[in-house]
């Protein structure tokens, strides 16, 4: 057990992050941009911190065994350079400074030289060279296609897949994959080593939206009847409707278009065990969510 410091924990992945580590029985200290509006769990240490402001880092790293990195810079590529390279850059030289011994970044599974087709992504890829070069030992988690994601493909009740998507995607829920983080910060096997992360049930998009679409509405249904609206018109609907704040995510469902799911896992499986939430189990959760709430 240790105190970890989480980078991005007011974000999608990082807030799992936080409830995870916390049960886990970390010290779980939130490294936040605006710390007047962030709210977490009772017991999290919240303090002051942007990567892209390499000054506020000292202070935020103070007595801190690990790091987790759950940054997103978004669609603009500047800015996505600032925090996912040049922020990289910064928290390994801070942490490297304050005696940090492990860095775990959660990137995702495009961020490599054969796939960076976008902007974010190749920053992420030199945000991981920054991480490799510091003496701070890393782990580098380059994530797949998580099933939380399914419910950006709900329209109302009608499920709707961006794309195609005709190859096979194997989902992982995202707090298995907290859980294995949590647990690389106690396993020295784990440094300096780059992980594909991912489940091991494959299916097509198709099949996991409308799974999930069938727990979530109460109605069965079938993966037929997902519609699928092409790229180039969410492109479209992106620049004159949505001010490119969809700019990211159809740049990665591009890539899935194209490519798939493209982790290997043979190495996760290994080190950290098959992910122990079968897509079924977590599916039937999601409807006991929706019926509560
Ligand atoms: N979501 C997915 O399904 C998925 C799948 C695979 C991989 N990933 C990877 O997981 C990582 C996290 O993604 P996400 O979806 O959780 O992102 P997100 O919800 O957009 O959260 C991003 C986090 O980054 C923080 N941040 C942004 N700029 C910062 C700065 N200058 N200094 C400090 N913190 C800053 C944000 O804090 P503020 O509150 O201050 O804005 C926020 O907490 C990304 O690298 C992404 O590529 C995500």
């Amino acid at each position: 057990m240790s105190r970890v410091a989480i980078l991005g924990a007011t974000g999608y992945l990082g807030g799992y992050a936080v409830r995870r580590f916390m049960s886990d029985g970390h010290d779980v200290r939130a490294i936040v941009r605006s710390p007047g509006t962030a709210s977490f769990p009772e017991g999290v240490e919240v303090v002051r911190g942007d990567v892209t402001d390499p000054a506020t880092l000292p202070p935020a790293l103070e007595r801190v065994e690990g790091v987790l990195m759950c940054l997103n810079g978004g669609g603009d590529p500047a800015r996505a350079r600032s925090v996912e390279e040049q922020g990289g850059a910064n928290v390994a030289a801070a942490a490297g400074n304050a005696g940090v011994q492990r860095i775990v970044l959660i990137s995702g599974m495009f961020a490599q030289p054969a796939y960076a087709a976008y902007p974010w992504e190749q920053a992420k890829v030199r945000g991981e060279q920054h991480l490799n070069d510091s003496p701070v030992p890393s782990t580098v988690f380059r994530v797949g296609f998580v099933n939380e994601t399914l419910s950006r493909f709900l329209r109302g009740n009608r499920p709707v897949l961006i794309g195609r998507q005709p190859h096979l995607v194997r989902p992982i829920a995202v707090d298995d994959i907290m859980s294995a983080a949590s647990r690389a910060f106690g396993m020295p096997e784990t440094a300096n080593r780059v992980y594909d992360v991912g489940g091991d049930e494959p299916m097509t998009m198709r099949e996991a939206v409308a799974a999930y679409a069938s727990a979530v509405t109460g109605r069965r249904i079938s993966p037929a009847a997902v519609r699928s609206v092409p790229i180039w018109l969410m492109r479209g609907v992106n620049r004159l409707f949505a001010k490119g704040e969809m700019t990211r995510a159809l740049g990665i469902l591009s890539t899935m278009n194209r490519h798939g799911d493209v982790t290997d896992t043979a190495a996760w499986f290994q080190d950290f065990g098959k992910p122990p939430t079968p897509f079924a189990q977590w599916v039937a959760q999601q409807s006991r969510i929706e019926e509560s709430s």
